[in-house]
């Protein structure tokens, strides 16, 4: 048997080397129409950062893992083919803003049907709105000059999250695939299932038709970002009311109905997934008359970009309503700790905010480059998902610096804004970086990682997400 996956990129990457892994017999095949990317793959130093993927693709390189730009060929080979490309917010026309745009997975469908001279099984792996696998059915169909070729399509969401992707991946809580309900389809599911039944138990193989699957994957992200958008709203009624939302969080995670995942309140929800997925949802209830439902789901949203707003406000206005002119030291960009990955950060509304106030931002992330913050940061909403973005161009800022040391970040600064959970940012040494700041020296931990009794002692004024707030910031807000 052999596997293609178009799209070497978080999602391709890493599902196709643990499948190459896990199967030795099959030969797996990724390929990108990003000649860079694909070059890294095949290097030492791999496109990605994910803890443990490095290993695997070392053992499989070579033996039944590949990666290539010869979509061609390798697709015309094989007999599931994977498609995992971006499928970006529209920016324009019809649905602008909530749409997703499948540009790119139709040229795909496009593709896979020209080059097949073979039956195969077309896998969604990028996220889609509903039906889209009925319309991806029909290109497939009619751009195919073989009349004996028939396509299946299957949807296989991916439920990864980064940073863990490889142990997801590994031990997932389940798979999920859909089919057609006709006999041809049920086929196609049982050789899927097949494949991962290599290493999963099969009760945690999840089969459903094929709409429930490409729902599933849009309400599972839905669920996860409302669980954090609901912490948050808590968080500013227990700043004004002198509650802590730590303990309002661990009291209501210990009723086993709720449970304690997902409950830590925090500047923001990032990532390419939650804020895209729950717009598509949106679409789709607007696109069948399901006006309320649209508008329920989009509070999610709304809940998350009003508490990175929150937290720009406060520091504006714990810093006697100014920051014009002022340093302000920004620890972690990346939308969590331990990835690379910057795809809608709440870094990028938050500094966007403070420097909108004439704030001079100085960045330090362990993982993310300074081109791709600078990027980020003049980048027009939802630019990140085109296959080029990349590899366009980065433009330095006026008010932003980025710096490769946490200490020279925060020598002369006001503030230290504390936004993405890295492990380090907990063993600084606060002490010596007081010396270096201005006084009053603020921070503002938008995690809730650090010691704030320890940093108050040494002289830090602290503003802690959802917990009763500092005298001193009371007083001057
Ligand atoms: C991707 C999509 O971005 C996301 O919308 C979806 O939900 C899951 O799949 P991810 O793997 O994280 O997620 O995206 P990315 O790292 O951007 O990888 C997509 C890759 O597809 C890129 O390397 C891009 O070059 C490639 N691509 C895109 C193609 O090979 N062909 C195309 O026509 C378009
Ligand atoms: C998510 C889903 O978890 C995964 O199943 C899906 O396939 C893709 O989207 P990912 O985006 O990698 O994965 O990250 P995740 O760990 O879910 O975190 C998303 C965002 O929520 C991050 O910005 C994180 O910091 C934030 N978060 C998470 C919180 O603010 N509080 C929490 O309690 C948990």
């Amino acid at each position: 048997m052999k596997i293609a996956c178009i799209g070497a990129g978080y999602v391709g990457g890493p599902t196709m080397a643990m499948v190459a892994l896990k199967c030795p017999e099959i030969e797996v095949v990724v390929v990108d129409i990003n000649e860079e990317r694909i070059k890294a793959w095949n290097s030492e130093k791999l496109p990605i950062y994910e803890p443990g993927l490095f290993e695997v693709v070392k053992e499989c390189r070579g033996r039944n893992l590949f990666f290539s730009t010869d979509t061609k060929k390798h697709v015309g080979e094989a007999d599931i083919v994977f498609v995992s490309v971006n499928t970006p917010t529209k920016t324009h026309g019809i649905g602008a803003g909530r749409a997703a745009d499948l540009t790119y997975w139709e040229g795909a469908a496009r593709l896979i049907a020209s080059v097949s001279t073979s039956s195969k099984i077309v896998v969604e792996k990028s996220t889609v709105p509903v039906k889209t696998a009925e319309a991806i059915g029909k290109v497939l169909k009619r751009n195919c000059q073989d009349p004996n070729v028939n396509f299946e399509i299957l949807s296989n969401p991916e439920f990864l999250a980064e940073g863990t992707a490889m142990e997801d991946l590994k031990h997932p809580d389940r798979v999920l695939i859909g089919g057609a309900d006709t006999e041809s389809g049920q086929k196609a599911i049982r050789t899927l299932a097949e494949v991962y039944a290599h290493w999963i138990p099969r009760e945690r193989i999840l089969t459903a038709n094929l709409w429930s699957a490409e729902l599933a994957k849009l309400t599972a992200n839905a669920f996860l970002a409302q669980r954090i958008s609901s912490v948050n709203a808590i968080s500013a009624l227990c700043e004004a009311t002198g509650a802590d939302v730590s303990q309002v969080a661990h009291a209501i995670g210990t009723d086993s109905r709720i449970g304690p995942k997902f409950l830590n309140a925090s500047v923001g929800f990032g990532g390419s997934c939650f804020q895209k997925d729950i717009l598509n949802l949106c679409y789709v209830c607007e696109s069948v008359g399901l006006k309320e439902v649209a508008d329920y789901w989009l509070q999610v949203v709304s809940m998350n970009d009003y508490q990175k707003q929150r937290f720009v406000e406060r520091v504006i206005g714990a810093m006697f309503n100014t920051v014009s002119g002022k340093k302000i030291a920004v620890y972690g960009f990346a939308f969590k700790k331990d990835t690379g990955d910057t795809r809608e950060t709440p870094a990028i509304d938050v500094c966007k905010g403070l420097i909108r106030d004439g704030a001079k931002c100085c960045i330090f992330d362990p993982e993310v480059k300074a081109e791709q913050i600078f990027r980020d940061l003049s980048a027009p909403k939802f630019e990140w998902d085109r296959p080029n973005y990349s590899r366009s161009q980065s433009h330095m800022l006026e008010n932003v610096q980025v710096q490769s040391d946490p200490i020279a970040a925060a020598d002369g600064a006001h503030a230290i804004c504390v936004l993405t959970e890295w492990d380090e940012f907990k063993h600084y040494d606060y002490a010596a970086l007081y010396e270096k700041m201005v006084k009053p020296a603020f921070i503002f931990d938008g995690r809730n990682i650090l010691d704030h009794a320890k940093l108050r002692e040494i002289g830090f004024i602290v503003y802690a997400l959802g917990k009763p707030l500092d005298p001193f910031l009371v007083k001057g807000y």
